[in-house]
């Protein structure tokens, strides 16, 4: 299911308390795509974290559908993420002593079983479609682009009707990086996902819907 993000008058604080973003208002239409860019240090990371739920510190809202990522526990967040959001990270966040498979298909370590069968055809059936073979060796001596497409399959396998990449294209070839920003529009206009992406990839940010600009913490 794909949801509508309405943020007000986020604010993301520092373990210290000093301001890190500041974002009085943000619409996204269900299944519309948003491209984050910015200069490095603008907040990119930060507000894309707190769109999932995954930073502390954070006052206002953050509402997808009817639920405001801002007020439940960190169980209920999470709960929450593994329903609804995939996500990319900068620095992908795999297991290096596990392969590609097992790393893609990591959802299906926690899911319900009668989900685990699913899960796993789904993450295989993904990192076929970005060329990595799934019966190869751990991740850890995969090369950045790899490890990149690992994390996109991972990011996918449960089929999420939201979906944050932060510089997905980042660590990879120009070749590579189109096919993947297609991949990307395709699943947001066709499949219906809502794709918000943080990116310096002109290519990328001229395939989403809108695009979003901070500078110093806030809308520039
Ligand atoms: N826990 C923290 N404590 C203090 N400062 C922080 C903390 N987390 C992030 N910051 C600061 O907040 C600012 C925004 O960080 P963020 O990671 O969101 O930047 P970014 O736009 O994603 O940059 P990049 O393009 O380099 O990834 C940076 O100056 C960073 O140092
Ligand atoms: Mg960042």
């Amino acid at each position: 299911m794909t949801l509508p993000l309405h943020v007000t008058d986020l604010m993301v604080r520092s373990p210290r308390g000093a301001p890190l973003l500041v974002l009085p208002h943000l619409r996204l239409g269900a299944g519309q795509s948003l491209g984050i860019r910015g200069p490095s240090g603008a907040g990119k990371t930060t507000l894309l974290h707190a769109l999932a739920g995954l930073a502390d510190h954070v006052s206002g809202q953050v509402r997808w559908g009817e639920t405001n990522l801002v007020a439940p526990s960190m169980a209920q967040r999470a709960a929450f993420r593994a329903r609804h959001i995939g996500l990319i990270f900068q620095d992908f966040l795999l297991f290096d002593e596990l392969g590609p498979l097992a790393n893609a298909a990591i959802a299906a370590l926690y899911a319900p079983k009668n989900q685990r069968d699913r899960l796993r055809s789904a993450a295989e059936q993904r990192l076929q479609g970005l060329g990595i073979n799934s019966e190869t060796r751990t991740v850890a001596s995969f090369s950045g682009g790899e490890r990149q497409r690992v994390a996109v399959a991972r990011a996918l396998a449960h089929d999420p009707g939201i979906l944050l990449a932060d510089e997905p294209t980042a660590s990879l070839d120009r070749e590579a990086a189109d096919r993947l920003a297609q991949d990307l529009a395709t699943l947001s206009r066709e499949g219906g996902k809502t794709l918000i992406v943080v990116s310096h990839d002109a290519v990328l940010l001229d395939r989403m819907d809108r695009v979003l600009t901070l500078r110093d913490g806030g809308p520039a």
